[in-house]
């Protein structure tokens, strides 16, 4: 089991690169609907790929429409802008109930706490180790700092897009790794200059 996030990993990292590959740098202008956020952003994209995979994304492709919702109820047709926790609890509470969407709402944002907690424990390394050693060095660990961010990002998505596979699979597991080898990184580091005379 505990292999399992590595290919997880590897895909999402495949993912990400062709997803940034066909989308322009900047978020045009403009209205759109939920297809062209797909397209645009990239159907192997995390945050499509989250939403898809959420019972919100398997229900728009199986059930009648309006049943659940897609990019455009809870983003907006003029996108890009980070989904409204206010105008979120409107849209939800079209569906669910306050209470439910209490409790979601806390877990999700005790999701993110532990992640960004982690992220802040790696960062704390990383610049200690920015003032001990040289640009050159530190590659390994800034390339593992990269796929945290990206990581964290997977458990925000996976958050907004009520995507448990997301949070867990692509979030938490993911971040995990990445701080054991910054960790291991910078113990190499360490010893490799303990080393030299
Ligand atoms: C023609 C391409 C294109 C289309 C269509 C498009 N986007 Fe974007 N969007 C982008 C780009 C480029 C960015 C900025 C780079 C990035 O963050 O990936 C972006 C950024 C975003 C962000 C991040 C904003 C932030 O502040 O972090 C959200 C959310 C978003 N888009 C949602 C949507 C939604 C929802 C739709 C459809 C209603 C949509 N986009 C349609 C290209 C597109
Ligand atoms: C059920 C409501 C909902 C649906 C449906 C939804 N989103 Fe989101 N989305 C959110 C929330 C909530 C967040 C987290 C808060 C934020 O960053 O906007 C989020 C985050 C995002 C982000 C990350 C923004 C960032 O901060 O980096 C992108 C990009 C995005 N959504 C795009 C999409 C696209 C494209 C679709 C359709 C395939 C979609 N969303 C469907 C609610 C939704
Ligand atoms: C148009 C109606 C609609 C809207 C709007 C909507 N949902 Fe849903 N949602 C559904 C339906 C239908 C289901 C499937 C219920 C089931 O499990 O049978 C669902 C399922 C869910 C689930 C999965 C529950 C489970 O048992 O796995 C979560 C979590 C969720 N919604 C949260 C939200 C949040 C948060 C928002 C706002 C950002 C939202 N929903 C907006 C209709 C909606």
């Amino acid at each position: 089991m505990r292999w399992l996030p590595l290919f997880l990993l590897l895909g999402i990292a495949a993912a990400q690169a062709a997803a940034s590959a066909n989308t322009p740098a900047k978020a045009p202008p403009g209205r759109f609907k939920d297809a062209q956020c797909i397209a645009c952003h990239g159907p192997d994209s995390p945050e499509v790929q989250g939403w898809r995979l959420s019972k919100h994304g398997v229900l728009v492709r199986i059930s009648s429409p309006g049943r659940a919702p897609g990019c455009v109820d809870c983003h907006g047709a003029e996108a890009h802008r980070p989904a409204n926790p206010e105008a979120m609890r409107e849209v939800c509470g079209k569906c669910h109930s306050p209470r439910y969407l209490e409790t979601l709402a806390a877990n999700g944002q005790r999701m993110v706490a532990v992640g960004e907690m982690k992220q802040r424990e790696a960062l704390a390394l990383l610049a200690q180790a920015r003032r001990q050693f040289p640009a050159e060095r530190l590659q390994a660990m800034e390339a593992h700092y990269h796929h945290l961010q990206q990581h964290l990002r997977n458990i925000h998505l996976g958050v907004g897009h009520q995507s448990p596979d997301h949070q867990w699979w692509h979030g938490h597991p993911a971040l995990d790794g990445d701080l054991l080898r910054i960790k291991g990184a910078y113990d190499d580091l360490l010893r490799a200059s303990r080393k030299q005379p």
